[in-house]
């Protein structure tokens, strides 16, 4: 049987660790070319011996790429080893901080500016006419709390509405070229964000984060990977413009904030206008309607 991308060649930023680590051993093993992109401090070098060690085709890339020249260097190190590139993988993101916004440190919002907005625009800009000659596709991550808002790190979920308005617009603008341009929108994954030992956020975060899922759990780099898999096929070819949520249910049930609210503000205000049926609404099924409907 065909490989789901045999013949593709992919960069994947953000690939040494996490989500990104999972997308490119995802890619490899479906039959991709990968370039792992990650900062010189990340283990790309890891990544790629281990592609490469079960008969798959991997380069390193060592770069910040919310710079231009980094970007442009990285497409082109595709095209040099691989000859074209049909799928860019914007997953490289940083979550510096958790607090609230007037405590939130001005440099941790201005890391996000740079690694989460800047390195999807300078990368998708990059690589656009390659992908245009391909008639590839761009995914990135987006996230739940992009789409949602989330308390405590308000400004990272801006960074990441950002990442998946951008994507929609672009998907529109570039759907005459041939490319297709997607968003992933994980809810709390199991990588070093979402653990306190690892991450900025604490114990209390960490717990009402896993807690807030309808299917109590954090989700698996690799369940994030097999949807940018699809994404990233000739199977999605008729989506554009989507983002697909990985995230256990959380976009559509949060959350467990309001056992944080005090209880003299959670007193109701009083009725002004005499209410006498507020609590008699149609809360069960009536037989005498029941009857008419059969
Ligand atoms: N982990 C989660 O719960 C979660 C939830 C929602 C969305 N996401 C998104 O998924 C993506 C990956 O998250 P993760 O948990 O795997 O993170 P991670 O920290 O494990 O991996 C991200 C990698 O990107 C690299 N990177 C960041 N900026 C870069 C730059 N400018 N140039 C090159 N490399 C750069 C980092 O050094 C890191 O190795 C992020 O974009 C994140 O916003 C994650």
């Amino acid at each position: 049987m065909k490989r789901r991308l045999e013949g593709k060649v992919a960069i994947v930023t953000g690939g040494g660790a996490g989500i990104g680590e999972a997308i490119c051993k995802r890619f490899a093993q479906e039959g991709a070319a990968v370039v792992v992109v990650g900062l010189d401090t990340d283990p790309v070098r890891e990544v790629v011996d281990d592609i490469q060690a079960r008969g798959g085709r991997a380069i390193g890339f060592l770069g910040d790429i919310s710079r231009q020249e980094a970007a442009e260097e990285c497409v082109k190190l595709a095209l040099h080893d691989f000859g074209k590139l049909d799928i860019l993988i914007n997953n490289a993101g940083v979550f510096p901080a958790t607090a609230e916004l007037d405590k939130y440190p001005v440099e941790a919002f201005e890391y996000m500016i740079k690694h989460n907005i800047y390195s999807v625009f300078m990368m998708s800009r990059a690589a656009l006419p390659h992908l245009q000659k391909s008639r590839g596709n761009i995914v990135s991550a987006g996230s739940e709390a992009g789409q949602m808002g989330s308390p405590m790190i308000t400004p990272y979920g801006g960074t990441k509405a950002w990442v998946m308005t951008f994507s929609r617009g672009l998907a529109v603008e570039q759907a005459k070229h041939g490319v297709r341009v997607n968003c992933v929108g994980p809810g709390p994954i199991d990588t070093a964000w979402t653990h306190k030992e690892t991450g900025p956020m604490d114990s209390k975060m960490e717990k009402n984060t896993v807690n807030g899922v309808p299917m109590g759990r954090r989700g698996t780099p690799e369940e994030v990977a097999n949807v940018y898999l699809f994404l990233a096929s000739d199977e999605a070819s008729y989506v554009t413009g989507a983002t697909y949520f990985v995230d256990g249910g959380v976009t559509l049930s949060k959350s467990l904030s309001g056992e944080e609210v005090p209880a003299h503000l959670k007193k109701e205000p009083t009725d002004g206008l005499h209410l006498q049926h507020e609590k008699d609404g149609h809360t069960k099924v009536k037989s005498e309607y029941q009857a008419k409907m059969q």
